[in-house]
């Protein structure tokens, strides 16, 4: 039968991406973390997925052949898309009328191309929530479900775990831990905890040192920290940081707040930089742009202090309120060692929403 425009239905969701300042690395199970996760989500930087839907007339007889299509700024983009695939058969137990529709997704990002920054966290927590919006629109879960983001951070974690963490705005916690209340290794939760007024408005200047793809991919690292000799000693290092953080954020100790961030960021590149000759991805303007911001903050007692993720840019987080002494300081002294002076200038976010069809 030839296809009906009318059969088709539509849900957009723009989701953004997340810096951890306690990082998530090492993994066990179904994407389940070895250690507690804390994250700031970011507003700018997002990812905006439209999900077109429609029923099929008789289910597809194999999981291998899941109808779905993945286009990204408007051209078809077959690698996304089997991984894509690869997700939605990992939702299948969860999500079994999959093999019963045609989903088309439509993504694009806000962060350059030229970056190099793809993040899993946005565009999985996007596809995720579309979902979720979609099983609630179409009245395919019984009973229905009450707590849709919980749904949707559980699922999301599946296509990624930093994704689960995207689902929520502000500072977010992921992984059991006995300090957070109502804590899980299968979902991320907004942080329970009173912010004091000097971290709510946080900034994050995500200082591009180098644009190439990722040499280790993620699933490859988190893999690497199975036989690391440092393991264990990681995982106590990560649960004795949250400890610190939460009463840093409970006495406003900004001094032991850097400490924390900095030592996560700099663990996480030791782990990578000892697990393969692959993980050493630091540049020298990474450690340039690090040295900067130590004295900067030396020089002028500004809460400034930087973060990483698995890539050689560096994210230097700041209060909104020391922005114009900051982003000075990062004209004229950190864009000399940037790519082609490459900055992306984001701030804490309220999370994720959907965009109403007008
Ligand atoms: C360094 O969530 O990308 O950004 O679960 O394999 O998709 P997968 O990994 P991913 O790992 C993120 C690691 C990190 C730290 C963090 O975000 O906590």
């Amino acid at each position: 039968m030839a296809d009906k425009k009318s059969d088709w239905k539509e849900t957009t969701w723009v989701s953004p991406s997340n810096i951890a300042l306690i990082k998530y690395w090492g993994k066990h199970g179904e994407q389940l973390p070895n250690n507690p996760s804390l994250s700031l989500t970011l507003k700018n930087s997002v990812t905006k997925t439209k999900l077109r839907y429609r029923r099929l007339d008789e289910p597809v007889p194999d999981s291998e052949d899941l109808k779905v299509a993945y286009w990204f700024d408007g051209e078809r983009n077959e690698a996304f898309e089997r991984k894509v695939a690869n997700y939605l058969r990992r939702l299948l137990p969860e999500m079994p009328y999959l093999t019963s529709l045609e989903l088309e997704f439509q993504s694009t990002n806000t962060f350059p191309h030229s970056t190099g920054i793809a993040s899993s966290a946005s565009s999985m927590s996007a596809i995720t929530l579309c979902l979720v919006d979609m099983e609630k629109k179409m009245g395919l879960r019984k009973p229905p479900t009450q707590d849709l983001s919980r749904r949707a951070s559980h699922l999301a974690r599946l296509g990624s775990g930093s994704a689960c963490r995207s689902v929520y705005g502000g500072w977010v916690t992921w992984g059991e831990d006995g300090l957070l209340p109502d804590s899980s290794d299968r979902y991320a939760s907004p942080l329970e905890q009173d912010i004091p007024e000097q971290w709510q408005n946080l900034r994050d200047a995500i200082l591009i040192v180098n644009s190439d793809r990722k040499k280790v991919s993620s699933s490859a690292g988190h893999g690497l920290m199975s036989n690391h000799p440092f393991a264990e000693g990681r995982y106590r290092q990560a649960r004795k940081h949250l400890n610190c953080m939460m009463l840093a954020l409970q006495n406003g100790d900004e001094k032991t707040f850097v400490e924390v961030v900095e030592s996560e960021a700099l663990s996480l590149h030791g782990l990578l930089m000892t697990s393969s000759q692959d993980g050493l991805l630091l540049q020298p303007e990474s450690l340039q742009i690090i040295n900067a911001v130590r004295a900067f903050r030396e020089k002028t007692g500004l809460m400034v202090c930087f973060t990483l993720d698995a890539g050689p840019n560096v994210h230097l987080l700041y209060r909104d309120e020391d922005k114009e002494m900051v982003q000075q300081f990062i004209q004229e002294e950190l864009l000399p060692f940037c790519e082609n002076k490459q900055w992306i200038d984001d701030e804490i976010g309220e999370g994720p929403y959907k965009e109403e069809i007008k």
